[in-house]
């Protein structure tokens, strides 16, 4: 059985959330357990400087997402966990592949046609304050997937078009070379984990400003719960589970005994107030340990540091192989071979060939003679009336044995 290979991405440019938590960091770090399967969990610091050009957020949050990682228990000797910058066969194996990118392809890519698009609604230019990194991003993480192989690729919705131009860049590229260097990669979606509401009750992300950040202090985090919004029913009141984020939440911490039970609490009419206290402790008896260990890691940060360099090492055997066979590939290779084939058979062919000379007998007559590269004669020709005859028919012969 041939292990498959997993590989996700984590832009650093946020703080962990508990809809990170549900829908991201626990699912990948239950199937890195996989003894099947080979995981690739890496921060995308490059991808982050496309969004966030403030150099002490990027670094924070690559410590506060490395922390969270490890905190939630992935353990890194058993996964690659590194950072992308680490790599330096990823910035070059872009640049191979932005030479096999039609840039058609990117023009139509979601997220550079949105800001386009908007721009356009809005009268200004299209391109107004586009970087050309915004433009490459899909080539960047391509590379990402590509370097390693990756056969599934887990991510939300969002990034599905970016593992179809995953997908195509590596068909183009192993059709232009000839072979098959890169295995297409499948994008993961994973229907069966929870996407968390967040305070308003829509999806929780950063960009609707709804989140309940994953480590806050036992107390905050409780406040935070008390904030999420519910319907207006009172103590008493029967309440529908189905339509209610409390429970939807809920239902992503607990096991199903526990989901019943708070299930029947509803119908039977609980207090939105007591809800949501049963939810906070719920949370926290989850989270409660990993909090500890994230304090702990934070405080610590060269340990963090350390997984990372040291999984960047463990990576970088991988991707130096790859990038070593691709760059051959594409012809990005030693010069000191260039028509040594050539050079070689035409060698092989002087040693070889038999060696011919004309010469002069006593009695004046002209021959010729090939001898082979030992020196022994092979054959003999004359006599000839004139030198001129005697080499006429020396190349006749030489011609004739295909050394012409
Ligand atoms: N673009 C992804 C996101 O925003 C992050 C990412 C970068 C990624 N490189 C990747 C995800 C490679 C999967 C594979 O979520």
């Amino acid at each position: 059985m041939t292990t498959k290979r997993v590989l996700t991405g984590i832009t650093t440019t946020g703080t962990p959330h508990l809809g990170n938590y549900v829908g991201a960091i626990r699912p990948a770090i239950a199937a890195s357990r996989n003894p099947n399967v080979e995981s690739f969990y890496f921060l995308a610091d490059y991808h982050a400087l496309v969004k966030c050009q403030e150099p002490e957020r990027v670094q924070r949050s690559t410590l506060e997402i490395a922390a969270s990682w490890l905190a939630c228990g992935l353990d890194p000797e058993r996964v690659f966990f590194y950072r992308q910058s680490e790599i330096r066969e990823i910035p070059e194996l872009t640049w191979l592949l932005t030479c096999v990118t039609g840039k058609g392809l990117l023009n139509r890519a979601h997220a550079y046609k949105a800001v386009v698009d908007q721009h356009v609604a809005a009268g200004e230019d299209a391109d107004a304050g586009v970087t050309a990194g915004l433009y490459m991003y899909p080539v960047l993480m391509a590379a990402d997937i590509l370097i390693f192989n990756a056969h599934e690729v887990p991510v939300g919705r969002d990034q599905i078009q970016h593992i179809e131009i995953a997908r195509d860049l590596a068909q183009r590229f192993n059709h232009i070379y000839g072979r098959e260097f890169f295995t297409l990669p499948e994008a993961r979606v994973d229907d069966a984990t929870a996407v968390l509401p967040g305070l308003d009750g829509r999806k929780m992300s950063k960009s609707y400003d709804n989140t309940i950040p994953l480590w806050l202090p036992a107390k905050d985090l409780r406040k935070a719960i008390m904030g999420i919004v519910t319907n207006s029913l009172e103590p008493g009141q029967p309440k529908d589970p189905d339509s209610s984020h409390l429970y939807t939440i809920f239902q992503a911490f607990a096991d199903p005994a526990e989901t019943q039970a708070y299930r029947r609490a509803l119908i039977a009419g609980i207090a939105w107030g007591e809800a949501k206290e049963r939810l906070y402790e719920r949370i926290d008896r989850e989270l409660a340990p990993a909090r500890e260990r994230y304090e702990a890691l934070m405080s610590e940060p060269e340990r963090i540091e350390t997984a990372l360099r040291h999984g960047a090492e463990k990576a970088c055997e991988r991707s130096r192989a790859a990038i070593r066979e691709l760059k051959h590939a594409v012809g990005l290779r030693s010069i000191a071979d260039v028509g040594s084939k050539a050079r070689a058979a035409a060698k092989r062919k002087s040693d070889t060939a038999p060696k011919f000379v004309t010469y002069r007998e006593r009695d004046g007559s002209f021959w010729f003679k090939a001898s082979d590269a030992a020196g022994a004669v092979l054959h003999v020709g004359g006599p000839y009336d004139s030198p001129q005859r005697a080499r006429d028919a020396m190349d006749a012969k030489r011609a004739e044995l295909g050394f012409g």
